[in-house]
């Protein structure tokens, strides 16, 4: 798979997937009943698998999107098999040319999935010959060149096609409006975590007991990739303390020595946090000057960082730039600009939403 976008190679928390993470699909579960949390989007999942088969008809097309390592290329496998169906798998880089396009089409057969990955780099020229494709299911294709070419409509088979994006924003429109369903995967909390880590523990093979799944997973930024990264690493821990069990010392040692705080913030998180307290008085600051400013790339910040010191709490966005909340200044233990104390802002630090802009923002001038 393509990741040049993302630069986190070294982080053992960084969402995207790595090298360690080949063995990944071994535990990649196939029916929802493994697939742990996400219970909205498997619920509605559900009713229309089993609505679309007893109709016999293909799955409506269906959009996945949500930050890496949150289970969408897992998911669309689940859905296939789910349906019962077999599962072409591409993504949207590799497909150059409108005729790789159309040779992938013409290969399916009636109901089964094809997955594009990374959906939002498909190019141009690619997106139009999938539109009638989605609609109709048909192909317009130009045969011959100059003024002898002429259009044929070609039928295929009916099928669903299920995208999957890190950024719904880079969509286009016209193809967004195609998928009869968008489904927004949410950061896992700690508890549907700590199932997931079971079940895999078990796979695995590894050792592992109540407190160290609770550790593990209330660390791993509420994504399954970093939860498992985290649970092979831990088994390397206890090892090295010789013990057989990945209890509450190993993990304590083990995120210890990854830098992994007790919020599951790493060293990059707090990078990002102090600079904007320390550099940029607690904000608001746009994205390419944050970017500039931590030495990381835009993208990845977005991406990767963003989601989860957002969910957090810890970051908030306003239509001037990002702003650090109470939280991120009590979490990081340093004082927070006068502002944020103001009795009308809630204690716990997370940004309310009612709260005007003004009662967020830091202004310098105040000074
Ligand atoms: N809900 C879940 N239940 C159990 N395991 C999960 C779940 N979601 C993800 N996983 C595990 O996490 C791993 C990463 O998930 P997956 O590859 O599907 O993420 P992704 O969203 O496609 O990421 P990317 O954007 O990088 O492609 C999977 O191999 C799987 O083992
Ligand atoms: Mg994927």
């Amino acid at each position: 798979m393509d990741y040049d976008m993302y630069e986190d190679e070294e982080r053992v928390i960084g969402r995207t997937a790595q090298p360690q993470d080949a063995d990944e699909k071994s535990l990649r579960p196939y029916t929802f009943e493994d697939y742990a949390g996400q219970e909205k989007v498997k619920n509605n999942l559900k009713i229309f698998i089993e609505a679309a088969k007893s109709r016999g008809e293909a799955l409506d097309h269906v959009l996945l999107y949500g930050p890496p390592g949150l289970g969408k290329t897992t998911l669309a496998g689940i859905i296939a098999s789910e349906m019962g169906v077999a599962m072409h798998i591409t993504t949207g880089p590799s497909i150059e040319k409108a005729g790789d396009l159309a040779a992938l089409l013409t290969n399916l057969n009636e109901n089964e999935v094809l997955f594009i990955d990374e959906i939002h780099r498909l190019n141009r020229s690619v997106e139009e010959v999938l539109y009638p494709a989605m609609e109709d299911y048909c192909l317009d294709l130009m045969i011959g060149k100059g003024p002898s070419a002429r259009s044929v409509r070609l039928d295929l088979p009916h099928f669903t096609l299920v995208g999957a994006t890190t950024r719904a924003g880079m969509l286009s429109a016209p193809l967004r409006d195609r998928f009869g369903m968008i489904h927004r995967l949410e950061i896992y909390e700690p508890n549907e975590l700590a199932v997931i880590l079971k079940r895999d523990a078990a796979l695995l093979d590894i050792a592992i007991d109540e407190d160290g799944l609770a550790n593990i997973a209330s660390r791993s930024r509420g994504t399954p990739r970093i939860a498992i990264r985290l649970l092979k690493r831990m088994r390397d821990y206890a090892l090295y303390l010789k013990k057989d069990v990945i209890d509450k010392e190993v993990s304590d040692f083990g995120l210890k020595a990854l830098d992994i705080d007790e919020a599951g913030l790493d060293a990059v998180d707090r990078r990002v946090l102090m600079s904007i307290a320390d550099i940029f008085k607690g904000g608001p600051v746009g994205l390419e000057t944050l970017a500039a400013v931590t030495g990381e790339d835009p993208v990845t910040i977005e991406d990767v960082y963003e989601p989860f010191l957002l969910q957090k709490g810890y970051l908030a966005k306003t239509p001037r730039g990002r702003v650090l909340t109470l939280r991120a200044y009590e979490h990081l233990n340093i004082a927070p600009p006068p502002e944020l104390l103001n009795p009308n802002i809630n204690k716990k630090g997370a940004a309310p939403e009612n709260l005007s802009f003004d009662q967020l923002s830091y202004d310098p001038a105040d000074d």
